[in-house]
């Protein structure tokens, strides 16, 4: 079976109602993205973090799947899949794929600050001052800018396996993210699909200028006239 590895971001959800981050209209145009997404704004104002994924965890278990994670799904009856996503939503999970690493954390989880002590909460509220069981504070499960990024080196490893590789709804504008492309053997297929310009592309690429759904259709058809 041939390897496919996606790189997906915040566009292949926009289609299911989740914001993108830097879009006109985006996540980051109404919040300070230093106030709810660094670590630094956990240490200053953890209150109003804690709030912020609190939102985002309900609004999450309010929205579905769409086409593209589920083309992305229903795939691997014919391919060797695995989803590498920077998005902390469920989506790709709740549409079938079972290959996934979430390089941002996740959104139905908390954790210890230590980031051990990994429980899953669904879609409840956290409250600031609940305990992990090891006695430090929880917080949200997420991987904020200035933190490591521990699934990097996994990423890494499968990006050295594909075949094809599809980056999809990313503007590519974090790292380390943003460079796992790079890992990919000289002779991957890379696909992009997004219906903006992405600027920061360094290798041979071939766009696809739709939004995430019906680029995964086109997709599709390329995939059956090579495979
Ligand atoms: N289909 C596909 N792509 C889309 C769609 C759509 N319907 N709508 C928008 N896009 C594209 C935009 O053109 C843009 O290139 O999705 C991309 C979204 O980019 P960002 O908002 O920067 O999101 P992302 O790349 O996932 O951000 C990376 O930044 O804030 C952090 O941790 C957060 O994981 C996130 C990381």
């Amino acid at each position: 079976m041939k390897k496919i590895v996606f790189l997906s971001g915040a566009g292949i959800s926009a289609e299911s109602g989740i914001s993108t981050f830097r879009d006109s209209g985006g996540l980051w145009e109404n919040y300070d993205i230093q106030e709810v997404a660094s670590i630094e704004g956990w240490y200053r104002n953890p209150e109003l973090m804690i709030q912020f994924y609190n939102e985002r965890r309900e609004q999450l278990s309010t929205v579905s799947p769409n086409k593209a994670h589920q083309i992305i799904a229903k795939l691997e009856n014919r391919f060797d899949i695995t989803v590498i996503t920077q998005n902390v939503d469920n989506l790709h999970e709740r549409a079938g794929s079972s290959n996934i690493i979430h390089l941002h954390g996740e959104l139905t989880k908390v954790c210890a600050e230590d980031k051990s002590c990994v429980t899953d909460i669904g879609y409840r509220a956290m409250k600031y001052g609940e305990k992990a069981p090891n006695g430090q504070l929880l917080r949200p499960f997420i991987v904020w800018f200035g933190e490591d990024v521990p699934k990097f080196d996994d990423a890494i490893e499968v990006m050295k396996t594909a075949d094809i590789v599809v980056i999809i709804g990313t503007s590519l504008k974090v790292y380390p993210a943003a460079s796992l492309y790079d890992y990919a053997p000289n002779q991957a297929l890379i696909y992009l699909i997004d219906p903006n310009e992405v600027t920061s592309i360094s290798k041979k690429i071939e766009v696809i200028k739709e939004k995430a759904a019906a680029g995964m259709e086109l997709l599709l058809n390329k995939l059956s006239l090579i495979y």
